[in-house]
């Protein structure tokens, strides 16, 4: 039973298959968090906040001299949901600008009822199942008519366990937002590291780990998406926990925009984590009988260390946050035009390579930026979704047409999202792009962002869009966006609503991608934010691949794409093989170890295949039938990493697996990402095998009993040239 309600004890249990989550209705009425980690036999915990102590300089509410906690203070107990202004001088979820001007709030305790299947959230992505359990429990303030739902999903296979808060306002005025946080967590005793993914354009989700002491500690984006920056997700672990020892508690944001992670250790040594979206530029009204819906967070707690948080999060996302009929299908190998032409093609170029790609056995045709409007460089056009067809030699159902003889599916790039100073649309409308009156706004890759809280702007959108792919045989979608917002001022919106237009911004954005992608459930949509700067559960729900970056380069990808696995599934990263001199970095790689990045990820390619040798292009007919041969074990098998590329001090390898949920079968990826002369033998230690069972590698004669393979592992052998790469397919003997 995942929802546990005891009458009794006043508590609310939450159980997936290792992990427990306790929440409890104290004498006062409040709803206090007793514990979320390691399951354990039913007992009310709640001896860990109670205020036994007195807590000097901490405030106590009136009501609790009648109890036996006379030193009760919300600054010391472990509420559910925290707010400014009644006490609590720690981090806060939630401060509520009441009508008549005051702050407070102490919300207690009201109702709770559980639902089968999983909660959805109006507008907003969240994860999804029936076989998910939902508990709803209501709070409401002790003077205002302010309401508080907080929706808890559980996911018992996955250990997952989601929230929400709506707040709703029965009031009779308008009340304001002044921080809408959804999460608040209160851990057990303990030292804990925040591990975050930290980057930049080209260099995503970087691995960093800080101890979380009683300075903040915190990741956000104040740029209107996720962002390069830092993205929306982080594991909170016990200070020694790795890959396989330890409590991890992974939290993922379902959200896009503006968000803020923030731990602290609190002057009772305790540590707290709240979460959601970013209070800075945020202010948001809630008119009388209104709600505000906060984004969902989903939480996975594992008391085996990272990776089987990992893959928790990478099976629920696959299964119960990404939709639609790709999920878990078996994605098109396509071939993106980008790297090989840039703006510089027309149609017979694409067809041409069209041609060539298809001899390789490559699925779907990919035209990227440069096919609308006037656009031969990015200074221009964006807003103007109009086919340019002196550029495509003909009508863009013509082109379709041309790719399908060729034995492909055809693909398109848009940024819907954004608008040219120099477009048509731009002419038109300039109210329709984020600026402030009087001030020039900042340009950004030449370019401005639509005012997406207005429904005008989105609708515009959406009919150009609708036109476009009603107009031609489409069956692949990449939706860039390839700025942040800067200028945010709507014209629709008084003064006093502007906090309210970044995530309006979002709720407009869901608005579309909802629309879109409902309306084309036979086109394989996939996001890109100048690769990976929106890759995040927000994005996911709508779209279930992800241009994981504009860094092609494979040594590069290693730390990207290991980064990225802590949370996101390979069958979400868009990976692809790309030419040599690479592009961003100039680095010179065998084909072979591109080749072999690209499969733990969706594989495709990213070159000019016509400028390609005919041993290149029989190496990658060859990979197309391996990514094939694999493509269950890959995307669907239990994702480990084994070497790190952030350590050279450990191995001059980075190694990772894909294994067999029964541990019958594993592929094992080496890539040495350093040079050393007089190189010490490298042994690669394997997971998820059957310890009394026998193995062979790459169907050798040698065999090796699992439990070897994983305690002393298999030697990679040593290859005299840079950046070698090798797979190892691990069988049953
Ligand atoms: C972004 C994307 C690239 C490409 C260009 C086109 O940078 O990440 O893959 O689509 O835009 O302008």
């Amino acid at each position: 039973m995942a929802i546990v309600i005891n009458n009794t004890d006043k508590t609310y249990t939450l159980y997936t298959k290792n992990s427990m989550y306790q929440m409890k209705v104290d004498d006062l009425g409040t709803l206090i968090h007793n514990y979320y980690g390691e399951k354990m036999e039913y007992s009310d915990l709640h001896y860990y906040v109670e205020c036994t102590e007195i807590p000097p300089f901490s405030p106590n509410p009136i009501a609790c001299k009648k109890t036996k906690y006379p030193n009760y203070s919300y600054n010391h107990i472990g509420e559910e949901i925290s707010f400014s202004g009644n006490g609590e001088f720690r981090l806060t979820a939630m401060s509520i600008r009441n009508a008549d001007g005051t702050l407070g709030c102490e919300p207690k305790f009201v109702s709770a009822r559980t639902e089968k299947g999983k909660y959805s959230l109006k507008g907003l992505p969240a994860f999804y199942g029936d076989e998910a359990d939902t508990l709803v429990i209501t709070l409401k303030d002790t003077i205002y008519d302010i309401y508080f739902h907080l929706y808890y999903g559980v996911f018992e296979e996955y250990d997952l366990i989601t929230r929400s808060v709506v707040v709703e306002n029965k009031e009779k005025n308008s009340i304001k937002l002044e921080k809408a946080m959804t999460l608040n967590l209160e851990l057990p005793s303990g030292s804990y590291d925040m591990i975050y993914f930290r980057g930049r354009h080209m260099r995503e989700r970087m691995f960093e780990r800080a101890r979380i002491n009683h300075a903040q500690t915190s990741i956000e984006s104040v740029r209107g998406a996720s962002s390069h920056h830092e993205n929306p997700f982080v594991i909170i672990a016990d200070k020694n926990a790795n890959e396989d020892f330890g409590n991890a508690y992974g939290i993922a944001l379902v959200y896009s925009g503006n968000f803020k992670i923030s731990a602290e250790k609190d002057q009772w040594e305790k540590t707290r984590v709240v979460a959601g979206i970013n209070s800075e530029n945020f202010n948001f009204e809630v008119e009388s009988q209104g709600t505000f819906t906060c984004p969902e967070v989903a939480m996975v707690y594992s008391n085996e260390g990272f990776a089987k948080m990992s893959n928790c999060f990478h099976k629920a996302i696959r299964n119960n946050l990404c939709r639609g009929k790709f999920k878990n299908a078996r994605r098109p190998i396509l071939i993106n035009n980008w790297e090989g032409t840039y703006f510089n093609f027309n149609a017979d170029k694409l067809v041409a390579m069209a041609h060539e790609a298809k001899k390789m056995g490559v699925e779907l045709f990919v035209m990227d930026d440069g096919w609308f409007g006037k656009r031969d460089n990015d200074c221009c056009a964006l807003g103007d979704w109009t086919p340019n067809e002196t550029k495509l030699q003909g009508t863009l159902m013509e082109l379709s047409q041309r790719i399908n003889n060729e034995g492909m599916k055809f693909g398109i790039w848009f940024e819907p999202e954004c608008i040219s100073e120099d477009s048509d649309l731009y002419r038109a409308h300039p109210d329709f792009a984020f600026q402030m009156p009087n001030r020039a706004p900042q340009i950004s890759r030449q370019q401005l962002v639509l005012d997406f809280s207005r429904k005008e702007v989105v609708d515009n959108i959406y009919n150009q869009l609708v036109k476009v792919l009603d107009s031609a045989n489409i069956s692949y979608v990449k939706w860039d966006f390839n700025r942040h917002i800067t200028d945010l001022y709507s014209v629709s919106l008084p003064s006093e609503k502007q906090g309210e237009v970044y995530h309006r911004y979002m709720l407009g954005l869901y608005d579309l991608l909802e629309r879109i992608t409902t309306k084309y459930p036979d086109i394989l949509f996939e996001s890109c934010s100048g690769g990976g700067g929106r890759f995040d559960c927000g994005m996911l729900y709508y779209m279930p691949q992800v241009w994981t970056s504009d860094n092609s380069d494979a040594i590069d990808r290693l730390k990207i794409q290991y980064g990225t696995s802590f949370a996101y599934p390979v069958s979400a990263m868009g990976a692809h093989v790309s030419t040599c001199p690479n592009h961003q970095n100039a680095r010179v790689t065998p084909l072979k170890t591109r080749g072999n990045v690209a499969y733990f990820g969706t594989y495709g390619l990213e070159l000019d295949v016509t400028k390609m040798t005919d041993e290149e292009k029989a190496e990658i007919t060859r990979q197309i039938e391996e990514f094939k041969k694999y493509y269950e074990l890959i995307q669907r098998g239990d994702y480990y990493r084994l070497l790190s590329p952030f350590t050279p001090e450990e191995s001059l390898f980075c190694a990772w697996e894909t294994v067999k949920p029964d541990g019958s079968e594993a592929l094992v990826c080496t890539v040495r990402y350093e040079s050393d002369a007089a190189t010490a033998p490298e042994f690669v230690k394997v997971k998820g095998l059957v310890k009394n069972k026998w193995y062979r590698i790459n169907g050798g004669e040698e065999k090796y009993l699992g439990a070897s393979l994983m305690n002393i592992g298999f030697k990679v052998p040593y290859d005299f040239f840079t950046y070698p790469s090798r797979l190892f397919h691990i069988t049953e003997a």
